[in-house]
Order: C-alpha cells, then structure tokens, then sequence
C-alpha cells in the first residue's frame, strides 16, 4: 500500500481539517507530518464545530488510528487543552491516538523566544502565530531539542534544566523583555504528565508495518504550500516543509511509497500573517470575502487577508507536490459576485511572467486577471455538481484546464455534508 496525501495549496486554512475528516472512513491511519499549534484544523458535523490543533483530524472517527508524527512539534500545553476539549465526546481517545517519541517538545521557553523575536523584528515581524514553532524546529536542527521519547527519560528534567538555561541566556539580550517562567512551567509539566498517559511509539516503525499488511494510509499536511521553509514566500513562511516531501522525512516513509496527493486550494485565496500577496484585495471586494468566508485565523483569530485566486501560486505549488487530483474549497463564498476574477498571470517591471520569481517580497507586481461570470447564488444547499450552476461548472472546468490535474472534490460550506465528490 501507498500513503496517501492531503496538503494545502496556498498560504494554509484551505479546508484541510474538514476534507481529513471526510476522508477518514477510507483510511485505517490518519498522520499528522509536520507543523505544531500553529496549524487549526476546523471540523464541523451534527451541529458541532471543533478546531484542532496537534491532533489529526481523523479522531472523531474511533475506528481509525491518528498518529501524530515525528516531524511534528508538540506543545504539552496546548496538547492538554485539546484533550480536555475532547473530554464531552465520551471517545477513548488513548485508544486512537499515537505519538511518535521523535516528535520534538515546544518548551515555554521556546514560546517566549518566539515573541521576543517578533518583537525584535518590528515592522518586519513574519505574524508568527508565536506558538513557539520557529525557536523549537531551531533547536531542532541545531541539535538541542527535547523529544517525546526524552520524558521517559530520568534525565528529562536535567536535559529540561540545560535547554531552559541556554534560552535564558539568549532572552537576557531582549532588553526589557520579561517574563514569568515559572508560572509558565506548571501547565507544561502538568502537560508532560499527559503525554506520558498515552502510547508514545516509533511512528516510523508502524507506519512501515501498516502499509506493508495493507492498510491505508493519509498524511495530513498543516499550514499550506506558500509557507514552506523552502519553496513558500521567504522569511514570511513556517518552519518546516509543509510540502509533499515533508511527508517523508515527517513520518519516515519513502518517497516511492507515497500514493495519491490531494492538493486542496480555495476558490479564492487568503494569507493571514505579514509577506508579499499578489492578489490581494484592499478594497470592498476583499472586505465582502472576509466577511462571506468567515475569513478570521482558527488558531489566533486574527482576520485573514482575502484575494482572488491566483493561478502562477498554485501552479508552482502543484508542481513542487506532484499534486495527482484537487479539492476546491469555500466555493459557496463566492456566491455573492456577479464577476469573478483569476490572476493568469504577473506582471513585473513591464513583463509578463506565469511564474513565481525567486523572491516576491518587495517586488512591485501587478496581478493580470481575466474575469469570469459569478454564478451569484447560494451553494450551501447544492445537492450535487450535476446540478450546480453552469458558471460553477465552468469555473471549475476552467481551473483543471489550466492546472492541468482534476478537481474531485468541491466543498460548499462548513459541514462535512457539504461536500461533493467523484474520487474514487
Ligand atoms: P485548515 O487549517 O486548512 O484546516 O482550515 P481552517 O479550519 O483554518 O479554515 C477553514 C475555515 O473554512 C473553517 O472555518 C472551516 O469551517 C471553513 N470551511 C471549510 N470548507 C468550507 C466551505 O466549503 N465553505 C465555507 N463557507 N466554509 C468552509
Ligand atoms: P493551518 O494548518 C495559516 C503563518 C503565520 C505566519 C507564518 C509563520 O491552520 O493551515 P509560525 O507560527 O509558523 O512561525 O508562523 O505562518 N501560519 C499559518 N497561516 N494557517 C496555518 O496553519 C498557519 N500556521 C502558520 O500566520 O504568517
Ligand atoms: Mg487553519
């Protein structure tokens, strides 16, 4: 058997959670790869909306195994918080969730070296969500970092101890940065004691194990294609690869074992954080979008910056993930345009370009656009595409001509109902 892929196209909060969730009756496991308490992944059926954080979207689903990997960084606090939030769901959640004991531990620390780097950066911050993800993925690669398997250890609280003290160090140089860590680390530890209570494996031994007695398997990407620590908008992204590639090294299976990679995109864009947009829209458009889209961060609650749809971005990010089919999301939003607009193309210092340049940031670039009829109606209640609107066939007819790979699925609202598919 092969893993499977979902991942976002842009710059994240495409509808990944919502699509998991649906997937998730077709899968044995559901993986988690990368990313951390940056990511919130929404889920809405039977009148409950749930925003997860570290925990894989296909947990409401007791049957299946959710893992979360060992690229991924957890914060024992926010993790504790996600657990009690499950606590009125009466699941047995010890059962259906794993962690990987590679996975790397967020210290409060690390959340605090987070700000104090943004607050460093000024006007040039990345709008981190400051859940400490930049400063752990450092000590990461930098070789100092705490994992999972680390707090079995009875050198955990020493290794602790040394970690917190190097940070320490480097929080002096923030002048006038204070703080109260001790207040910080009762939760943490509280958090600690948590994790302990669940089963901490391999992943990478597991995963291998599964896909070679049949089961089936799907990687759940965080953040989107555009905040990738390579191939995104540079700084302005997330660290770690977000990208299909990221899946292998997050969960340690092979590049030749991965199957189907499910690239899910909005029928518009949005960004939420600072960086370059193309197709952003400072205007009564982006404004009407926000407010359609509910366009507000499911982690920070920040609003998120709204636009059209801009073909160059995803194109390069179709590429870079070897995307084999499409989920457009949100297209009920676009309901209330008479005329809906696609950026084709850039134009920078008077050329015409399809790509993505080397560095956008800072470039003066003016988004070409061709304009297509709206189909200026409520979706939310579409029973199937047979019977969308013409002008939302052509939309999407349009979109696959030009990405050149199929869109199977097109969701039109929240709810895991409103959600139509022909994948097979
Ligand atoms: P993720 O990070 O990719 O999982 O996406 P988020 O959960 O951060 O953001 C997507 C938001 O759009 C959530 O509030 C979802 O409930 C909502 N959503 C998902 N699909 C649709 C859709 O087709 N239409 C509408 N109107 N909302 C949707
Ligand atoms: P999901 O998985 C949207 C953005 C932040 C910031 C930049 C770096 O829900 O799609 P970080 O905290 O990672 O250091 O922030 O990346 N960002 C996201 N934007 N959705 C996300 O996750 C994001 N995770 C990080 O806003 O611009
Ligand atoms: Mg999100």
């Amino acid at each position: 058997m092969k893993v499977d892929v979902l991942l976002g196209l842009q710059w994240g909060d495409e509808g990944k959670g919502k699509i998991v969730d649906v997937l998730t009756p077709k899968y044995d496991i559901i993986a988690r790869f990368q990313g951390g308490p940056n990511a919130g992944h929404t889920l809405e059926f039977e009148g409950i909306k749930h925003v997860l954080h570290t925990i894989p979207s296909g947990i409401f689903h007791s049957e299946v195994t959710n893992i979360i990997g060992n690229g991924v960084v957890i914060d024992p606090v926010v993790f504790q918080k996600e657990i009690e939030k499950l606590a009125p769901f009466s699941m047995d959640i010890r059962k259906n969730l794993l962690i990987s004991k590679k996975a790397h531990l967020i210290l409060p620390t690390h959340r605090l070296l987070d700000a104090a780097s943004e607050a460093a950066k000024g006007t040039n911050k990345i709008g981190s969500t400051l859940k400490g993800i930049g400063p752990t993925y450092m000590d990461k690669t930098g070789r100092n970092g705490l994992r999972v398997g680390d707090i079995f250890s009875p050198k955990f609280q020493e290794k602790y101890n040394q970690l917190v003290e190097k940070h320490e160090g480097i929080l002096k140089h923030h002048e006038g940065f204070e703080y109260n860590l001790a207040e910080m680390e009762k939760p943490f530890f509280e958090g600690i004691e948590l994790i302990r209570s669940f089963t901490c494996i391999d992943s990478e031994q597991f995963l291998n194990s599964a896909l070679k007695n049949g089961s089936k398997i799907l990687a759940e990407g965080a953040q989107g294609t555009m905040l990738d620590i390579d191939f995104g908008t540079y700084p302005f992204v997330t660290s770690s690869n977000t990208v299909t590639a990221g899946t292998c090294t997050g969960l340690g299976v092979a590049p030749t074992k991965i199957g189907s990679v499910i690239g899910i995109f909005k029928a518009y864009c949005t960004r939420v954080g600072s960086g370059p947009f193309p197709t952003e829209l400072n205007c009564a458009d982006g404004e009407k979008i926000r407010k359609e889209g509910n366009e507000f961060g499911s982690t920070t609650g920040r609003p998120r910056r709204c636009g059209w749809i801009d073909l160059p971005a995803l194109k390069y990010a179709i590429m870079i993930n070897g995307v084999t089919e499409l989920a457009m999301m949100k297209a009920d939003v676009l309901g209330v345009f008479e005329t809906i607009k696609v950026c084709t193309h850039y134009k920078i210092n008077g050329e015409i370009v399809d790509y993505l340049p080397f560095d956008i940031d800072g470039l003066d670039i003016e988004p070409i656009y061709i304009e297509l009829k709206g189909w200026n109606c409520d979706l939310t209640q579409l029973d199937s595409i047979e019977n969308a609107p013409q002008a939302l066939k052509d939309y999407i007819t349009y979109l696959e001509k030009e990405l050149e790979v199929p869109i199977t699925t097109v969701s039109v609202g929240p709810d895991r109902k409103q959600t139509h598919s022909n994948r097979k």
